[in-house]
Parts: C-alpha cells; sequence; structure tokens
C-alpha cells in the first residue's frame, strides 16, 4: 500500500501500472474516448486534462481488490461481487492518500461516482435519477462501451454495433439517455471506428 502522504501522480501512474497493468489499459482506452468527448464539446484544456485522467484513473479502487476476482473467467460469488462493489469508495480513498487535496478532489467525482445508474440500481449510493455529473455520467458509458470491445476473461469482445446497440437499450436505466446520444455523436459512423485493441 502507498504511504499516507502526498504523492505527484507520476508515482501513482507508475504503481498503479506495476500492480493492475490490465486495469489501467483498460483505462488507457477510457481516457482516450473521454479526451474525444471532451473535445467534441469544445472543452477548455485544463478540463480535457480533467476528462483524460478521469478515465485512465477511475478504477484506480481496483488495485484493492484480488487479483483473482478481476481474471475470474466465471461467475462471481455474492460476496465476491460486494468486494468488487467496493472499487469505487476504496479508489477515492487511494486517491486521496497519493495526491494532494486539490489534485484529488477534481478527479473523486469520476472513481467513486461510474458505477451510479440513473435507474438508482448503481453502486456505492444507489443515486436515483439524473443528478450525475455529466462528466461521470459519459464515463460509464465510455466505460462500459471499451468493456465490451475489449477481451474480458469472461467474454470475447463485442463488435461495435452490438456494443452500440447495448447502450441504447440500457439508455434511461443503466445509462443517462443524453450521456448516451452524446457518446454516439462524438463516436461518429460505424464504419469509421478502427477494431477493438487487442
Ligand atoms: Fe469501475
Amino acid at each position: 500500500m502507498p504511504a499516507a502522504r502526498p504523492h505527484p501522480l507520476p508515482g501513482l501512474l507508475a504503481w498503479f501500472a506495476r500492480e493492475r497493468p490490465q486495469v489501467l489499459a483498460h483505462g488507457k482506452r477510457v481516457a482516450a474516448l473521454m479526451e474525444m468527448l471532451a473535445e467534441e464539446l469544445g472543452l477548455p484544456p485544463a478540463e480535457r486534462e480533467r476528462w483524460r485522467l478521469g478515465g485512465l484513473l477511475h478504477d484506480l479502487g481496483k488495485a484493492w481488490v484480488p487479483r483473482r476476482l478481476l481474471q475470474a473467467d466465471r461467475r462471481l460469488s455474492p460476496r465476491e461481487r460486494q468486494c468488487l462493489a467496493r472499487h469505487p469508495e476504496a479508489g477515492a480513498a487511494l486517491l486521496q492518500r497519493w495526491l494532494a487535496p486539490e489534485l484529488a478532489a477534481p478527479l473523486l467525482p469520476f472513481l467513486l461516482l461510474h458505477h451510479e445508474r440513473p435507474d438508482g440500481r448503481g453502486y456505492p449510493f444507489g443515486l436515483k435519477g439524473s443528478g450525475l455529473p455529466l462528466e461521470v455520467a459519459l464515463l460509464s458509458v465510455a466505460d462500459a462501451y471499451a468493456a465490451m470491445r475489449e477481451r474480458r476473461p469472461y467474454a470475447a469482445p463485442r463488435s461495435e454495433q452490438a456494443a452500440r446497440s447495448e447502450l441504447q437499450a440500457g439508455a434511461g436505466e443503466q445509462f443517462h439517455p443524453r450521456a448516451v446520444a452524446l457518446f454516439l455523436r462524438a463516436l461518429g459512423p460505424a464504419a469509421s471506428r478502427p477494431s477493438p485493441a487487442p
């Protein structure tokens, strides 16, 4: 575990890369999508960088989750799912241990709230409705899209069209409809996207 004093961001990223390289690789794909979204919205550079870092670090708390759970190619037990579901709070706590408050605070909503859902069935708080910041609602969509397009221990990559359809089907329940619409618009026509990363 990291020491309880502020560390600069590069140190945190190097530690995360050593601890959970596959989680960080997924974070990089989500970060690229978040940059794309920030650009689509014409945000200023500082805000783009915050969105990029939010994507990169959103699953930091998985450094706290045992590797065997992250790599499991079977259905997790209820107790294991509970453990995994603690990664948003674990990530927020880790971020606050590593970074000074002025660096950590703008990134915390990404780590803490990216598994909330508009139907209230998300975690850790079960926040219902449209109260989430737009950037967090977008992160939740980008995270799901990237995950569907990647090879996972328990699933083959989905086609782009299947991933898009899944997002549309989840709009209003799992995902905020505005975030889905914005994401799909920013992604552009299906045929223009490159193949998924190996
Ligand atoms: Fe997550």
